[in-house]
């Protein structure tokens, strides 16, 4: 195995697949239904984690990603907390996912309990038709009943996820989903915009994305929304109240190595990625024989290790050592895009002004030879 870390892996994803349904505009490695499949599934991810121990230092952070982490029910979530627990540095950040209509007292006691220190509620969209568009399975209502039971947990960091540009969508939507931030008072915010990702539903069919124009005046709309409400614009998709960044997410975008568990996570070790095959029943089985899970394993080349660090490095609020991360690979448009206002420089530093951050892709393009 390649060495990580020499001082240990200090964050851990692990990946729980089950959904109800699946989304049309979602292409993760997600099982539908499959009650049957759970309780295997936890063991086989206990015994992952038990092969990999080897590779962790104490934990800074863990996130419980999906998939519904919330569908595998309180008994299973408490059973794999205790697992985690041991392996926690003390502070550790540890976050799960749920799904509004998922959520009860019984299981956020059950997290709270098992030292769940940040909530994630996929809520989406505040507006019933935008929710159906994206095949959502909660109501607006179903989402208030969350941030009330998830307040009243004990539970001390709330984010909420929001989607932008869905088809339909105006800036009239947008400031309503901003009111409903606003009520819900979220600590964190993750709004991403909707991506057309190969494999998914939306991508095969006739849905027409929303227009370039108006999908960019969302987004600002969105930045200076939630910067007005007292967020920090602090990723290029997401927005903290002072000290509630995700500092999972932010160990990804500093290029930190992380080892991923499950079915279809992905890992990065030293100058390895690994990334488990998507498929519950080959995962089981095989974790279930002793073996390791089907998986690939890539070697990380200096080049593309350098070409990840500019592309997550530049989507934070925070320089970019150079030193660290390398040279770009066009060096000479360094100086176009300064004179542009789209990054600054200072001794052996990058980062992009905020008119470079609206532009992020088409800074790297000038940047980066992409393939
Ligand atoms: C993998 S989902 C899992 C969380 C949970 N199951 C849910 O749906 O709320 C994590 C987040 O990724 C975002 N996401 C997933 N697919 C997306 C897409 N095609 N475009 C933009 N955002 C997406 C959503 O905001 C979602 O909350
Ligand atoms: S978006 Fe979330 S709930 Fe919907 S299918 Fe994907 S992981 Fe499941």
């Amino acid at each position: 195995m390649t060495a990580g870390d020499p001082a240990g892996v200090a964050h851990l994803y692990v990946h729980l697949p089950f959904c109800a349904s699946r989304c049309g505009y979602c292409a993760f490695v997600v099982e539908v239904g499959r009650e049957d499949a759970r309780d295997a599934y936890l063991d086989a991810l206990i015994g992952e984690l038990h092969r990999e121990a080897g590779v962790l230092g104490p934990l800074e952070t863990v996130y419980l990603g999906g998939g519904t982490p919330s569908l595998m029910g309180a008994e299973r979530l408490a059973r794999l907390l205790g697992e985690i627990s041991p392996l926690l540095a003390p502070g550790a950040e540890v976050s799960m996912e749920a799904n509004p209509e998922t959520v009860t007292e019984e299981l956020l006691g059950a997290l709270a309990e098992g030292g769940v220190t940040r909530l994630s509620l996929g809520v989406q969209s505040s507006h019933t038709p935008l929710l159906g568009i994206l095949d959502r399975r909660a109501t607006p209502g179903d989402a208030v009943r969350a941030v009330e039971l998830a307040r009243a947990s004990g539970i001390p960091m709330l984010s909420v996820d929001f989607i932008l540009a869905v088809p339909g969508q105006s800036p009239a939507d947008l400031a309503a989903d901003l009111e409903w931030i606003a009520a819900a008072g979220a600590d964190h915010v993750s709004w991403y915009e909707l991506e057309f990702k190969e494999g998914s539903a939306i991508a095969r069919g006739d849905m027409v994305p929303a227009d370039d124009d108006l999908a960019a005046d969302l987004y600002l709309q969105a930045v200076e929304g939630l910067e007005g409400l007292g967020y920090r614009w602090y990723e290029l998709a997401n927005f903290a109240r002072e000290g509630a960044e995700c500092r999972h997410s932010l160990a990804y975008w500093r290029a930190r190595d992380y080892l991923g568990i499950g079915v279809g996570a992905v890992s990065t070790l030293g100058d390895e990625r690994r990334r488990n095959a998507p498929g519950l029943d080959r995962y089981i089985s095989a974790l279930g024989a002793g073996a390791e899970p089907p998986r690939t394993r890539e070697a990380l080349d200096a080049d593309t290790r350098r070409r990840e660090r500019w592309m997550l490095g530049t989507r934070v609020d925070d320089d970019l050592d150079t030193a660290w991360a390398g040279p770009p690979d066009n060096p000479a448009a360094l100086d176009l895009m300064r004179a542009q206002g789209l990054i600054q420089t200072g001794p052996g530093t990058v980062r992009l002004t905020r008119r470079g951050r609206l532009l992020q892709n088409a800074v790297m393009q000038q940047l980066m030879d992409f393939a």
